[in-house]
């Protein structure tokens, strides 16, 4: 691990130094806790296709993707285009724009359970909307969540993330709240419906990742049936959060690959085009409970109007050409990602495998993560397997380190594939992944 470590700093000094002068005035260094990685991270000075740059010259090919946000590669010219011509219009005007309108008729046409829509600034505002318009809307309480399941930083939500799943993810929450946010076991029908019906007389909404970030392992199709059914039988709402899945897994989403439409969804990082966006949509009686003309009264309406960010014209113009973008081309896209996304998956477990190590890699569409199991590796169905049997969150240091090192730039041992991912670079991803397994095993 020293020489791997030596090779690391060797090639990156000038991020090293980057990082130095970053601790002494920003916490920890950084600014959100998964740009970190041990000892420091490399500093982007450029992104274009499936590429980034770091300060000191290293190239990688890129499967972080800008948090699994850019399904079409960095910087692609039908976005900087569109934007450089709107640049020139000004920046924010905080005054309503043409492009929100267009948008939300796009997101209405194209997901499945988008009747109406609200646009925000991040995808931890989405998901504090979609609860409260739930608890608004049912007027009840008890809302649960998935065990490892992540949806920002939203206080409301930030309990059982990470290992042991047992607490709060953060001091300075109240404790109060997780009387009201419980979790239910990811793909375990029977231990989902217990959960729902200890609580289903308060039960708001059962909040769920299709294919959770923590772990890429796809929900079984009988298990959202499930918690679709059950949801609608005890009268609480189902809240998709596919602000990684949406417009990545299908062009509708999860609920449309899946076939299963919830009654509210959180949308995010694809859709925002590379700016910053939130959007939550759902079934119009829900969420006109936050129409400020129907319901003048803030005591009689969920409020969701806030945001100085909200809507900006160059944000909404982005996700709009981006989402342009992907309906036109959907039929060519879709079936190439989940291609490029198995041959992947295949290639680098092979890879691992082959030269002896316990890995498996996970996934669905163009998403893919590595994780070591302990041992016997059936049966890791969900995020708390994940934690409790495999070895992941030691080893994804070292083998992060090592892919950088070999020019491949991978979270969690993998990432999102984007439509400009070339053969070249899976081959590269690939021959990297044989090269690290071979020294790993030595
Ligand atoms: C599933 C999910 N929900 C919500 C969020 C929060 O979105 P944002 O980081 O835009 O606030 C994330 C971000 O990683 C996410 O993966």
């Amino acid at each position: 691990m020293e020489e791997v470590l030596e090779r690391y700093r060797g090639s990156t000094p000038k991020s090293e130094a980057l990082f130095q002068r970053a601790e002494k005035v920003m916490p920890g260094g950084i600014g959100h806790s998964y740009r970190y990685h041990w000892p420091y991270p490399v500093y982007a000075i450029r992104a274009k296709g499936s590429k980034f740059w770091d300060v000191d010259g290293n190239e990688y090919v890129d499967l972080w993707m800008a948090h699994y946000a850019r399904i079409t590669g960095h910087a692609p010219d039908f976005i900087i285009d569109g934007l450089a011509q709107k640049l020139s219009d000004g920046l924010h005007v905080g005054i309503v724009n043409q492009h929100e309108v267009e948008f939300a008729e796009m997101l209405c046409d194209i997901i499945p359970s988008a009747e109406k829509v609200r646009f925000c600034c991040t995808g931890t505002e989405a998901t504090m909307y979609a609860v409260r318009l739930a608890r608004g809307y049912t007027d009840r309480k008890v809302i649960l969540k998935i065990e490892g399941g992540w949806h920002g930083p939203n206080p409301e939500l930030m309990y059982k993330i990470t290992s042991p799943l047992e607490s709060a993810e953060s001091l300075g929450l109240l404790p109060e709240t997780s009387r009201y946010t419980k979790t239910l076991p990811f793909n375990d029908i029977e231990a989902a419906m217990r959960a729902i019906a200890e609580d289903a007389h308060d039960l708001a909404g059962v909040i769920i990742e299709p294919v959770p970030g923590a772990g890429c392992i796809p929900a079984d199709v009988h298990y959202l049936k499930a918690l679709r059914e059950e949801t609608l039988r005890v009268g609480a709402l189902l809240i998709f959060d596919e602000i990684i899945t949406g417009f990545r897994v299908s062009l509708g989403g999860a609920q449309e690959e899946f076939g299963i439409v919830p009654d509210l969804t959180t949308l995010g990082k694809v859709a925002g085009g590379g700016m910053p966006i939130g959007i939550i949509v759902g079934r119009r009686d829900i969420m006109d409970m936050c129409d400020h003309i129907t319901r003048p009264n803030t005591w009689e309406r969920v409020n969701i109007g806030g945001g100085t960010f909200s809507g900006t014209p160059i944000g909404m113009m982005a996700g709009l050409l981006q989402v342009q973008y992907l309906k036109e081309s959907a039929h060519l896209i879709y079936p190439k990602l989940r291609e490029m996304g198995e041959r992947v998956r295949r290639g680098v477990e092979e890879a691992l495998r082959q030269n002896g190590i316990n890995a498996r890699c996970h996934g669905y569409g163009s998403l893919y993560q590595v994780v070591f199991p302990f041992g016997k590796d059936e049966g890791i169905r969900s995020p708390r397997d994940i934690l409790d049997r495999t070895d992941s969150q030691k080893r994804d240091v070292e083998y992060k380190l090592r892919m950088m090192n070999e020019g491949v730039f991978v979270v969690k041992g993998g990432g999102a594939l984007s439509t400009e991912h070339s053969d070249e670079d899976i081959d590269k991803i690939i021959r990297a992944t044989q090269k690290i397994a071979q020294e790993m095993r030595a």
